[in-house]
């Protein structure tokens, strides 16, 4: 089922567990989530304020409008 989330950072959150450094994904592009793949290579070139769609094969397309129903 597709699901709407947002992500807008274009770079991982570096953070320490027991003396390791390890990098988690905020692009939401991973295809290890929650770690960082190095799949934000995609998201480098975004516009700001621009929403973007990834499909399966990280093809990128701009979004124009959004619009929500009420439960
Ligand atoms: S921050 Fe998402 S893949 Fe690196």
């Amino acid at each position: 089922m597709p699901r709407y989330v947002k992500f807008h950072k274009k770079e991982p959150l570096p953070i320490e567990v027991n003396d390791k450094k390890i990098w988690i994904c905020m692009c939401g592009l991973s295809d290890k989530f929650p770690y960082c793949s190095g799949r934000h290579k995609y998201a480098k070139d975004e516009e700001e304020n621009q929403v973007y769609m990834y499909d399966e094969n990280y093809n990128r397309k701009k979004v124009k409008d959004i619009i929500f129903e009420k439960e």
